[in-house]
């Protein structure tokens, strides 16, 4: 008989390990290693050769065949269905992911009221609440009489019982995948091993019935999915639920899609009856803003297909501080060294004895390089005390040598602009035809230097008016 074998799996990353240790070496997490059966985890290799079956021949196909019709089931709620690619796929798995109490159970409770209203057979499983909580929470959202089929269980072979019967559903949305639990692996849920079986079991279901799932996951405070990580490979779509903390909004954010893009994004405002569309997202992002305040720059970006304007925030401030503070919300730390860097360099505009606080409006997280420019006028703006014109939008991306560079959609990006009101641009040279309106007029500079004569031009005009 072969020895059991004794295994200790992390929670963080899935990586096998034949000891205990504090610390685990692949992901450098502390206390995150947990004894588990040996059914297995990433790394532990074939079991057992010895009594290992022969395997049965599968049909091989080809390319080319008919595909089942409407391999899509929309929702009709937009920024959802923009975010999935244009719908859930049927026979695909989702995986949403997101902290605690953003909001992921309301919006799939308000989806699975949209869809079941279409006449789609909805099932909605939850391992965390009880039936009376979702009904609570259904009466709050309007949706109590929809025809969504409700179950509270967790056992993973009897939920996959229970749908079998009737017709199959052609949705079924089981939240969380922390709780749910199989007979096949003896691990406590939530562990490792335990959500990686259960998934398994879900979503060889999906892919043999051609039903779609909605796997819901929570995030831990780093921002990764707990447990359910070891399941992003594994589903078809990975979408995180975000949101700030004091800030009504909720982005939709695809990380990964097998069946569309995956930088697309879906805003919605949460109300006292569930989440809201938001459709213009860039009027969100401006909110209010005030001419005359230096160290504020409109930067024009881009989701995906969609040009989103957000507002950029600065403050210089002189530090009593040795080392000065630098603040960053909503924008990349590093990204924000670089940009200091590059203007005491080849500008000579010098930070060393300020602190400098960066925001980005709304709590709005940007990844965009494109912003560099818009950054730079914000820093330069309030290290002046001179505003910049409240009409101008800017987007560029800055090198290390201080040219800007050329980034892409910037037509879609100034369209945007005029759509909302704005009068002046300023964008690097040599980018894509501009067709009119105001990248007609727009001040294109080669390097940063040249926004920052520009900015430093606007004092000497004042004083000499
Ligand atoms: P929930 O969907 O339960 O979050 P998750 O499933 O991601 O843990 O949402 C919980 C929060 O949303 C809670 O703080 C209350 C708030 N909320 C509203 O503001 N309005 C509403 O209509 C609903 C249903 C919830
Ligand atoms: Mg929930």
């Amino acid at each position: 008989m072969a020895k059991t074998r004794i295994q200790f799996i992390c929670q963080n990353c899935g990586t096998v390990h034949t000891r205990w240790a504090g610390k685990c070496d692949a992901c450098g997490e502390w206390n995150t290693l947990v004894e588990e059966g040996t059914s297995g985890g990433i790394g532990s290799g074939p079991q057992s050769t010895r009594n290992a079956r022969k395997g049965r021949p599968v049909a091989l196909t080809t390319l080319s065949g008919d595909i089942e019709d409407a391999p899509r089931i929309a929702s009709g709620i937009g920024e959802l269905d923009r975010a999935t690619g244009g719908g859930f796929v049927r026979g695909s798995a989702v995986l949403i992911g997101g902290d605690p109490g953003i909001g992921k159970s309301t919006l799939l409770t308000q989806a699975a009221a949209a869809l079941a209203s279409r006449g789609h057979r909805i099932v909605y499983v939850s391992g965390e609440e009880a039936v009376a909580q979702i009904r609570l929470r259904a009466q709050r959202l309007g949706v109590a009489e929809s025809a969504v089929e409700l179950a509270a269980e967790t056992n993973v072979e009897d939920i996959l019982a229970t749908i079998a019967e009737g017709r199959r559903p052609d949705l079924i949305i089981l939240d969380s995948i922390q709780t749910l639990w199989t007979d096949m692996a003896d691990s406590a849920p939530g562990t490792v091993t335990q959500v990686r079986a259960a998934a398994q079991a879900v979503i060889r279901y999906a892919k043999s019935t051609g039903a779609a799932v909605v796997l819901v996951g929570h995030v831990t405070k780093e921002g990764q999915i707990a447990g359910p990580r070891v399941v992003e490979h594994m589903v078809d779509a990975v979408l995180y639920f975000e949101g700030e903390g004091g800030h009504h909004y909720r982005i939709l954010r695809t990380v990964k899609n097998r069946f569309g893009p995956t930088d697309e994004i879906g805003v919605f405002e949460m109300s006292d009856k569930g989440l809201r569309e938001v459709s213009n997202p860039s009027e969100l992002f401006l909110g209010e803003r005030h001419a005359k305040s230096p160290g504020a720059a409109v930067f024009a970006g881009m989701e995906g297909t969609r040009p989103v304007l957000v507002e950029i925030q600065a403050l210089v401030a002189p530090s009593p501080l040795g080392t000065p503070r630098r603040a960053v919300v909503g924008w990349d730390s590093p990204r924000l060294a670089m940009i200091l860097a590059v203007l005491e360099a080849h500008c000579g505009v010098r930070f060393a004895t300020h602190d400098v606080y960066l925001n980005v409006a709304g709590g709005y997280r940007i990844s965009e390089p494109a912003a560099d420019l818009a950054v730079a006028a914000a820093l330069v703006s309030s290290l002046t005390g001179l505003a910049l014109p409240a009409d101008c939008v800017y987007f560029g991306e800055i090198s290390l040598s201080g040219a800007v560079r050329p980034v892409a959609h910037a037509q879609q990006r100034l369209k945007e602009a005029e759509k909302l009101g704005f009068g002046q641009a300023v964008l690097p040279r040599g980018s894509e035809e501009l067709a009119g309106g105001i990248g007609a007029g727009s001040f294109q500079p080669a390097t940063l230097t040249d926004l920052v004569v520009r900015i430093a031009g606007s004092l000497r005009r004042r004083e000499e008016d």
